[in-house]
């Protein structure tokens, strides 16, 4: 009984009850924190949301903004054709012939290159460049089953190509070109090792990085590359320019 009585003032001085008693925390301030009000608890959830809201925004702006190359841990995600961006209509404006040299630009996993390289044959040369050397040494396995010499695999960066100018017949850039952060300076670089007459073909598909049709027109213009034809819808087309 005597212990509990000496007990009961320090548990009171914990309690809200003391905490009324204090001028200096009985004021506004201390009801939006929520000091013991049925209103604080939802100021407080809210300010939580806010918080919670804040940082899906922040890691939503850096993943769209993020810049860095296609992680090679998820290639299991490129060996599907893309629809409207099938290998068959890009073969129907590539227009790849026996004996030509083409260049291919962001090769990924190579889902485009094996099918091309057929075309060209071995008389011919397809030139693949990809920032990942991953990327390459996997498609390189597959063309080195199939006894492909015609592929040739360049670690390089799309925007300052280690091709001599006038160097290819066609090219070609499938869902990458939005993924180069400089966009423009990688259609430069295509228009410039380009033979005059030569093709480019650009597929992209709706996705954080995509290139519209209309900013690619721009791109192409400053370029020197002229727009022939186009095939499917405005979220994922794929165009054929010719260099001038
Ligand atoms: C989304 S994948 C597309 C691969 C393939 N074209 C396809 O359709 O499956 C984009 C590829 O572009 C490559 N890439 C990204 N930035 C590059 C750059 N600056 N220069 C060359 N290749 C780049 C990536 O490493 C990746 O392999």
């Amino acid at each position: 009984m005597q212990t509990g009585q000496a007990g009961a003032p320090a548990a009171r001085l914990c309690g809200k009850e003391h905490v009324r008693t204090i001028p200096a925390l009985s004021g506004p301030m201390t009801n939006m924190l929520g000091a013991g009000q049925p209103g604080g608890t939802a100021m407080k959830r809210a300010l939580a949301g806010a918080a919670a809201l804040a940082a899906a925004g922040a890691a939503a702006a850096w993943w769209w903004y993020e810049a860095a190359p296609y992680p090679y841990s998820h290639r299991w995600m490129l060996n599907r054709q893309v629809p409207f961006l099938t290998n068959r209509r890009i073969d129907a404006l590539l227009a790849a012939r026996p004996g030509e040299r083409i260049l291919e630009i962001g090769c990924g996993t190579g889902l485009q290159t094996l099918n091309v390289a057929a075309q060209v044959g071995e008389q011919g040369r397809l030139d693949i460049v990809d920032v990942q050397q991953q990327m390459l040494d996997h498609v390189m396995e597959q063309a080195k089953e199939r006894e492909m010499t015609q592929v040739v695999p360049s670690l390089a960066d799309a925007t300052a190509l280690p091709f001599e100018d006038n160097s290819f017949d066609a090219a070609y850039i499938i869902t990458a070109l939005g993924e180069i952060p400089d966009s423009a300076a990688t259609v430069r670089e295509l228009g410039r090792v380009l033979k005059p007459g030569g093709r480019l073909v650009v597929g992209e598909c709706f996705e954080r990085h995509f290139v519209s049709y209309v900013t690619l027109l721009h791109y192409a213009n400053d370029a020197g590359l002229a727009p022939t034809v186009t095939l499917g819808p405005p979220a994922a087309y794929l165009a054929q320019f010719r260099a001038r």
